[in-house]
């Protein structure tokens, strides 16, 4: 291939082996990839903050596609997918929805924390997500067809301290290939928190560590709440803005679970997993 192709190649259905400042393990991301450019659904799950949300972008970015992102939890209704109606000089019209315009062409379309409503909310995109890939829009009289480079990714939080979110039926999961994402091994959450996010190397080796360790410690059960990347996040900010280290990781870490409890309570089990890294 002349050097002239390879700059004007399209790049469509070309994998990434990775993505700038962004860690996933590298068999999902080329499996996450293969199966998109497939026309395969791809459903994210994983404990918050292990960067669901933030690689559906990521992945429109290193492919050039246009990306739309739909906040499921703020559907209300089933044909709130499709539009809306509003009165406008003396008569209601219907206004189409982004995602319908967002469907019909080549592009990602993020459908975020997709278990944030029941499931009847998700009926009326079945069509959409399955094989036949079109839609009837009531509403407008017209049928919709899924442009064939459109991709669906979904994204689920789950996990017991889960209230709010709903078990998916079948009917989702059988329209999902699902692929969990995790937190970064230590010391790439540390690189991170180091270049992106401006942490001395020693604080970002101490982040990385108190994250890593209050999760695990939620999963073990012993903490209600999962830890993701945010409050590392945050706390390197507030490190960066002159607060001292101490103080940044109370308000970050430690007051996200409740004192009540006292000695027992799960604010002293997060200060002594702290003290013990501070060591
Ligand atoms: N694997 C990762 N690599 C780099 N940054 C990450 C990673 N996971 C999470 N982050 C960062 O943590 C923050 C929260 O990520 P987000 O995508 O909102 O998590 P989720 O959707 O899983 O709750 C974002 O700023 C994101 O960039
Ligand atoms: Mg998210």
């Amino acid at each position: 291939m002349t050097i002239e192709q390879t700059g004007q190649q399209d790049q469509w259905g070309i994998n990434v082996e990775n993505l700038p400042d962004f860690w996933v393990d590298s068999e999902k991301l080329s499996i996450m990839q293969d199966l998109m450019f497939s026309g395969i659904n791809v459903m994210l799950t994983g404990d918050p903050g292990t960067g669901k949300t933030e690689l559906t972008k990521r992945l429109a970015q290193a492919h050039n596609l246009p990306f739309h992102r739909v906040n499921v939890g703020a559907i209300r209704t089933p044909r709130d997918w499709f539009g809306h109606w509003e009165f406008i000089g003396g008569q209601t019209v219907f206004i189409q929805s982004e995602f319908v315009a967002a469907i019909q062409r080549p592009g990602i379309v993020a459908l975020d924390e997709f278990n944030r409503v029941t499931p009847d909310i998700h009926n009326s995109i079945y069509t959409i997500l399955d094989h036949n890939r079109e839609v009837f829009i009531e509403e407008t009289k017209q049928y919709i067809s899924v442009h064939p480079r459109c991709i669906f990714i979904a994204t689920e939080n789950r996990g017991r301290s889960h209230t709010g979110t709903f078990m998916e039926d079948t009917a989702v999961e059988d329209r999902f290939e699902t692929l969990q994402l995790t937190l970064p091994p230590i010391e790439i959450m540390a690189d991170l928190l180091e270049k992106v996010y401006g942490a001395t190397p020693d604080h970002a080796l101490l982040l990385a560590r108190i994250t890593h360790k209050l999760n695990s410690l939620y999963h073990e059960e012993s903490l209600s709440r999962p830890t993701g990347f945010r409050p590392a996040i945050s706390a390197a900010a507030l490190v960066k803005r002159g607060q001292p280290l101490n103080t940044a990781l109370k308000y970050t870490f430690v007051n996200r679970f409740s004192p009540e409890g006292g000695v027992d309570s799960e604010q002293t089990t997060v200060l002594q997993v702290i003290q013990a890294y501070l060591k």
